[in-house]
């Protein structure tokens, strides 16, 4: 898959990128991840992106013409899907994110200031993208969520494939807890069907406690089934 973010601080995000499984995916030839400075592409002298708001108001908006002519140049004659980083799209799932995962080509805006001009999101963006209910100070946090979240569904990138079966989000469930050695670290032991060797009781136990923990801690999965 090849991902093209387009922000306005590139440097916050290459760290990010070349590090673990997202800098082993890259080398394995699974992503094609490329960053652009979105300063590059602006047609104004003094290399602004941003302009006061229509109407008043405060804060400033992100011009269209250098995210226009970014995403044009950007995509080619590529079909690519294009993702707005804001506060007001729409919740980032794990649904959405496998559906992602099936893309070839992904462009990411990172939004920044008061909002970006409504015209980007009517003519060039398919999803805005939100990572939780609360204001970032921009969106390139979550872009490199959108990234990390999508890049560890593209079949190949983790070493067990498996590791994706039971995992959070999976069935509307989260995971159940997981344990390793020591059985008994400090005094505080592991539970004791862990030891048992009763793989049917393990699966058991370990759905209890997947609803348990989902009844918990996000009873609106179980709403959602
Ligand atoms: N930009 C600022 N806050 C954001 C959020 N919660 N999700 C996505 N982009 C954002």
């Amino acid at each position: 898959m090849r991902i093209d973010i387009i922000t306005i601080f590139p440097e916050v995000l290459k760290p990010i990128l070349n590090e673990s499984i997202l800098k082993r995916a890259q080398e394995k030839k699974k992503l094609d991840v490329r960053v652009h400075d979105l300063r590059d592409y602006t047609a104004d002298k003094h290399n602004k992106v941003d302009d006061r708001p229509f109407g008043g108001g405060p804060g400033m908006v992100m011009t269209p013409q250098p995210i226009f002519d970014a995403v044009k140049k950007i995509k080619g004659r590529r079909k690519a899907f294009v993702i707005l980083t804001c506060p007001t799209g729409k919740p980032l799932t794990q649904k959405f994110a496998k559906n992602l995962s099936k893309q070839k080509n992904l462009i990411i805006l990172c939004g920044h200031y008061e909002g970006i001009d409504e015209r980007v999101r009517e003519c060039l963006v398919d999803e805005s993208i939100s990572i939780g209910d609360y204001v970032l100070t921009g969106g390139e946090l979550p872009a490199l969520v959108l990234v990390d979240c999508v890049t560890r569904l593209i079949p190949g990138v983790l070493g067990k494939e498996e590791s994706l079966k039971d995992e959070s989000f999976e069935n509307n469930l989260l995971e159940y807890p997981q344990y390793t050695r020591p059985a008994n670290f400090r005094g505080v032991k592991i539970p004791n069907v862990l030891l048992s060797g009763n793989h049917r009781a393990i699966e058991m136990w370990r759905k209890e406690q997947s609803l348990a923990r989902t009844r918990q801690n996000r009873p609106d999965l179980l709403k959602q089934k």
